[in-house]
C-alpha cells in the first residue's frame, strides 16, 4: 500500500493525512475483494524498516492503527471478514498488541474473506523466525515445513502481488510466498487505488500465462487441467 505520503504532500497535507486516507482505501479494497469472490487479501501496512521514519510519523501510524481497529472491527465482524495480523509482536507496545489480539479474536469465527495485515513484518523476518522455530523443535527443515511454520502459513501463496505508488521492487514483502506470484506494478498512489484500479490489476493477471516452470506448450496442452483423482 505505497504512496500515502506523496498523496498527502501533493496536497500540502501532513503525511499522516495520507495514511488516514489510506485506511479508507483499504476499507474499499477489502469490500471490493470480497465482492469479487477473492478468498485472501494480504496487505503490507508497516514494515520492520518503517521504525526508521521520523518519530511523529511512526507514532501517527500507531495511533491510526488503534483508531482503525476500534472503528473498523465491528463492520468486519458483520461482513464475515477474518482478520489476521502478521509480524513481530514483541516490538509493539502492549496496547497495540492488545488491539491486534482483540481484532483477531472478534473475527476468528468468520468464514468470509481472510484479511492479513502485515504489521511490523518483513519477509526475511518470517523466513528466519520459521527456521528458528523448526530448529528449536527439532523438526526437519524443508520447503513444506518452512511454508507451514511461516507467519503466513495459514493461507496459500498469493496468485497476484500488487504494488502501488510506482516503485518496482518487492521491498521485503512475502519473499518466500511470492516465488510464483504474478507481479503487478502501478503508478497509482494507494489512496487513489479504487475498484477500477483493482479490476485493471485482475484483468492484467487474467492475461498472464502461468507456467510454474513448465513450457508454454505443456500448459496449452492442458496438463494443468488434468482432473484430480478423487
Ligand atoms: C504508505 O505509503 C505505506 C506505509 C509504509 C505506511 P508511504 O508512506 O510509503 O508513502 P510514500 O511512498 O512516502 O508516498
Ligand atoms: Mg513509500
Amino acid at each position: 500500500m505505497d504512496g500515502n505520503g506523496r498523496w498527502a504532500t501533493r496536497r500540502l497535507l501532513p503525511r499522516v493525512a495520507g495514511h488516514k486516507v489510506g485506511v479508507d482505501s483499504l476499507r474499499r479494497c477489502v469490500r471490493a475483494c470480497a465482492a469479487r469472490g477473492i478468498a485472501v487479501l494480504t496487505v503490507f501496512a508497516f514494515s520492520s524498516e518503517n521504525w526508521n521514519r521520523p518519530q511523529d510519523e511512526v507514532s501517527g501510524l500507531m495511533d491510526l492503527l488503534a483508531m482503525a481497529l476500534a472503528r473498523e472491527v465491528p463492520q468486519l465482524v458483520k461482513d464475515g471478514v477474518q482478520l489476521h495480523f502478521v509480524g513481530e509482536r514483541e516490538g509493539l507496545s502492549p496496547s497495540v498488541r492488545g488491539g491486534l489480539a482483540q481484532g483477531e479474536r472478534a473475527t476468528a469465527h468468520n468464514t468470509g474473506l481472510i484479511l492479513n495485515v502485515c504489521f511490523n513484518y518483513g519477509g526475511r523476518w518470517d523466513i528466519a523466525q520459521a527456521a528458528r522455530r523448526l530448529a528449536a523443535a527439532g523438526t526437519e527443515i524443508n520447503e513444506d515445513s518452512l511454508s507451514q511454520a511461516m507467519a503466513l502459513g495459514h493461507v496459500p501463496d498469493p496468485d497476484l502481488v500488487i504494488r502501488t505508488g510506482g516503485e518496482q521492487r518487492i521491498s521485503n514483502f512475502m519473499l518466500w510466498q511470492s516465488a510464483y506470484s504474478e507481479l503487478y506494478f502501478t503508478d497509482t498512489l494507494w489512496p487513489d487505488f479504487d475498484e477500477a484500479s483493482l479490476d485493471q490489476a485482475i484483468a492484467a493477471f487474467a492475461g498472464r500465462e502461468r507456467r510454474f516452470g513448465k513450457t508454454s506448450a505443456q500448459v496449452a496442452g492442458g496438463e494443468q487441467r488434468r482432473p484430480q483423482a478423487a
